[in-house]
């Protein structure tokens, strides 16, 4: 094999690999929690966070939380054991409802970006995410879903 096409190949090869690691790392984190509304908040566990799928315990970093209640999930990003962000996954261009890949989120109707803060990251879209006060009471995460 010439020198020239040997590299080429190992470098298509390199990041192939590379992105089925990081896909296979986004799927590994993910989970849906149906959290329960009380009141104005949103209570997710946070048993919700543990990844128990290896030998050791791990958390996700992120949950996406619904309630039959709610027109859109929130995804709540896990930073900490006391830091979280809670973000609706609305689009703030023209409403679209947001699909979630590992640090940040995508809007599929015309590919505004967003990151675990909610700040935009592409437009179109050019303001940031609505999100909620976050508290952690015992074993629960209450989500504060006032205006
Ligand atoms: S509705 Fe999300 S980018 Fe247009």
């Amino acid at each position: 094999m010439e020198r020239r096409k040997f590299i080429h190949n190992t470098c298509i090869c390199a990041l192939a690999g590379l992105a089925v690691g990081e896909f296979l790392q986004s799927c590994t984190t993910f989970k849906y929690s149906a959290g329960t509304i009380k009141g104005s908040d949103l209570i997710v566990p946070l048993d919700d966070f543990v990844d128990m799928t290896g030998n050791e315990t791990q958390f996700r970093k992120y949950v996406i939380a619904g309630n039959d209640l709610l027109k859109f999930p929130i995804c709540i990003y896990r930073f900490s054991d006391t830091e979280y962000q809670a973000l609706w996954t609305q689009c703030t261009h023209q409403g679209n409802e947001l699909q979630v890949f590992g640090d940040k989120l995508e809007c599929p109707a015309h590919g505004s970006e967003f990151d675990t803060h909610g700040n935009v990251q592409d437009g179109p879209a050019d303001r940031a995410l609505r999100s909620f006060p976050v508290r952690i009471d015992g074993e629960y995460l209450k989500i504060s879903l006032k205006k």
